[in-house]
């Protein structure tokens, strides 16, 4: 199976900036490129932040761009969403009883799980008033392996900045997660690095996203915004494993091999 992972668009109104750069544009152009490259993904999951201040007008101006989207979608809520007004725009995106925006897709993998981890008002992340429990008991009816989607980092990253906006009681949280046996792997957002690597032997893996970047510090609690060019990973997932490889939307030139390096019989 082919899967896209967006993260973190951060979309503000129509006309409006973000830190001198324009969201929609960036997140049309990764769109173009997906759409050239990767049509024929089984899904694209995209892991929250869709807007940057959680309003109307950014999720209407979401729902136009998306819809030049060739490739199925799931979205997630992050902390800079709002669940209202995300519901107004996409009326059928699937909840929980609870009234989070949590579900599951059946793929050709495996069991997919999105999770809703978006305390409002609060930049770190939750699973209580029942969204762990209900986790648990769709990792504990799948026969075949799970992947889990998130906005917040079920893990830590090991960077001060966020250590204030990990999952409130991520250690509970992952030992259950651990406990249950099936999760191979977990996608995340909100930390706007690339980042991946196991805990507790769960892979896990995040992309730096498509809006504003941050650079990794490991001593630092601030944080310095860059704009680097949009990113998005495609995973590719079989029954012998998982890969993640990480695409930017940037313009490349393929180098000529000869003026670039010795020729194969010249080298030593
Ligand atoms: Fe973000």
């Amino acid at each position: 199976m082919k899967l896209i992972h967006l993260t973190d668009l951060h979309l503000v109104p129509p006309g409006a900036m973000l830190f001198g750069f324009d969201p929609a544009e960036r997140l049309r152009k990764t769109i173009e490129r997906i759409n050239r490259d990767h049509a024929d993904a089984e899904l694209c999951v995209v892991t929250g932040d869709l807007t940057d201040e959680g309003d109307p007008a950014s999720y209407e101006l979401l729902r136009d761009v998306l819809q030049e989207l060739r490739v199925p979608m799931r979205l997630l809520l992050g902390n800079h969403d709002y669940r209202a007004n995300f519901l107004k725009a996409f009326p059928d995106e699937p909840r929980d009883e609870n009234g989070f925006v949590q579900s599951v897709h059946e793929s050709s993998a495996g069991r997919l799980i999105f999770l809703d981890t978006l305390v409002e008002g609060s930049g770190h992340g939750s699973l209580g008033g029942g969204r762990l429990e209900w986790l648990l008991a769709r990792l504990a009816t799948s026969d075949l392996p799970v992947y889990l989607f998130a906005h917040h980092q079920l893990q830590p990253i090991g960077l001060p900045h966020f250590e204030p906006w990990n999952t409130e009681n991520w250690r509970h949280n992952m030992r259950a997660i651990v406990g249950a046996g099936n999760v191979r792997h977990i996608f995340h957002g909100h930390v706007h690095v690339d980042v991946g690597g196991t805990w507790s032997g769960i892979p896990f893996s995040a992309s730096r996203g498509v809006a504003h970047q941050i650079i990794p510090n490991f001593v630092r609690r601030d944080a310095d915004f860059v704009e680097d060019a949009p990113a998005f990973d495609v995973a590719l997932i079989d029954d012998d494993g998982v890969l993640v490889h990480r695409f930017e939307v940037s313009d490349r030139h393929v180098v000529e091999i000869s003026a670039a390096g010795p020729r194969p019989e010249t080298v030593q």
